[in-house]
């Protein structure tokens, strides 16, 4: 059946070769299990999908539309291209100042990332050099690093704190991340709209001024800093790890954090075995990432209590050290979300489809499953499944239009961009 003549829309995009919609529930006359629709269009009103189908069901009333509407209805032409769900991008670092270059070359030449850790180096360069920029440099360098995961097809990103490490850095931090998020603000173009969900990681480091009395370190962060961020951050996480925070730290701060509202992730298990999955399921966190020492039973524990398995490949790709063993966590029967990491130490990249390509070619993830990790799993993982990462009715419109008229080009051709613009109306 084509659309009722009732359904308002305000948008409609036509013209669509191929749609993959990653839908979570059968969509008539899609097929395959990321749900193509040949030859598509879609209807938006006030940025909510409102109707997906092919192009000859909707055409009658995209012109009975057109003509009803007062104020015009507007019509996009997608010229046959590909369009997907737009990346959900659920674990970066973005707000920084400064680089990383030397930590990069030194560990070329042997320097481990955790010796440089426990050495002051790491987080904690750029820590200092976060400390020491104003507002206005952060947010000028976080816009450009959006634009650029825009222009790579992300609509939503998770940006965490945990490069201030004191009260008034994290603060300003958080309230940069939230600015970067003001739809409604006139100085943010719908070219540039992208939503951002802020994560509090005050535990990402002990600060060096703590550096012997970690214990007050950790009070800081559970007994004035998660209370003052309410309301700015809408998740914690906590890097539970040998060179950072304990079990029991991470237990703590957590704890704290979910009785405050806040929901959790956790850095798990990223370069030696921490007891992170296990307590990411004891919590029944949102999501565990990295977790590349995580064992069998902690992966059942994490299906049991719901918790999204993020892996990040781009830390692989520049620790040069082994790729997350994907095949390993899908027949746990996880959900498996892949994100970028973006940050200046681990994973330097802003572009989803460089994730999803080493995920193919070195994680043995299908297009199919490396396509869900990067859309509608990145929304679980933020918990936003009911409002992004698949195309759906009653799903906000946050597209990729891609240059390209086979999505099986995707992982295939690569080296360069093939996302043409993300779409995202509101
Ligand atoms: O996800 N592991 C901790 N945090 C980041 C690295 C941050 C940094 O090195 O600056 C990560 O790998
Ligand atoms: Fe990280």
């Amino acid at each position: 059946d084509g659309p009722q003549a009732e359904i308002k829309a305000s948008t409609v995009i036509r013209n669509i070769g191929q749609l993959v919609t990653v839908a979570q529930q059968p969509i008539a006359g899609a097929s395959g299990p990321l749900q193509v629709i040949q030859d598509a269009a879609l209807a938006i009103y006030k940025g909510t999908i409102v109707w997906v189908g092919t192009e000859d069901e909707g055409e009658p009333w995209f012109q009975q539309a057109a003509t009803a509407s007062k104020d015009g209805i507007k019509i996009i032409d997608a010229q046959g291209a590909v369009i997907t769900p737009g990346f959900v991008d659920s674990h970066t670092h973005l707000v920084f100042a400064g680089d990383r270059a030397e930590e990069f070359h030194l560990r070329r030449a042997g320097v481990s990332y955790g010796e440089l850790l426990a050495q002051g180096h790491g987080i904690l360069t750029t820590m200092t050099a976060t400390r020491k920029a104003d507002t206005e440099t952060l947010l000028t360098l976080a816009r450009e690093r959006l634009a650029s995961m825009r222009q790579h097809g992300t609509t939503t990103v998770e940006i965490k704190t945990g490069y201030g490490l004191d009260m008034i850095t994290e603060e300003a931090c958080l309230r940069i991340i939230n600015s970067l998020n003001a739809f409604e603000d006139t100085a943010i173009t719908p070219l540039e709209r992208m939503r951002i969900v802020p994560t509090f990681l005050g535990a990402h480091s002990i600060p060096p001024e703590y550096r012997d009395r970690r214990s007050e370190y950790v009070e800081l962060v559970i007994e004035q800093m998660l209370p003052a961020f309410v309301g700015l951050a809408r998740f914690c996480d906590v890097f539970c790890e040998r060179e950072a925070f304990t079990e029991e730290e991470s237990r703590r701060i957590l704890t704290r954090a979910q009785e405050l509202g806040y929901n959790l992730k956790l850095h798990a298990d990223q370069l030696s075995p921490s007891g992170g999955a296990r307590l990411a399921a004891e919590l029944g966190a949102t999501s565990a990432d990295h977790l590349d020492h995580a064992s069998d039973s902690d992966l059942d524990a994490m299906r049991e209590a719901g918790v999204v398995a993020t892996l990040l490949p781009g830390c692989s790709y520049t620790l040069r050290s082994p790729y997350p063993a994907a095949r390993r966590f899908l027949d746990h029967g996880l959900h498996v979300a892949l994100a970028t990491d973006f940050n200046p130490g681990t994973s330097y990249c802003e572009n989803m489809q460089m994730i999803l390509g080493l995920a193919m070619s070195e994680m043995d993830m299908s297009l199919e499953e490396a396509l869900t990790a990067t859309t509608i799993n990145g929304a679980r993982a933020l918990a936003l499944q009911d409002q992004v990462g698949s195309v759906e009715v009653g799903k906000q419109c946050e597209l990729a239009l891609w240059s390209i008229k086979d999505y099986r080009e995707i992982g295939y051709h690569f080296g360069t961009n093939l996302v043409q613009s993300a779409l995202v109306e509101r």
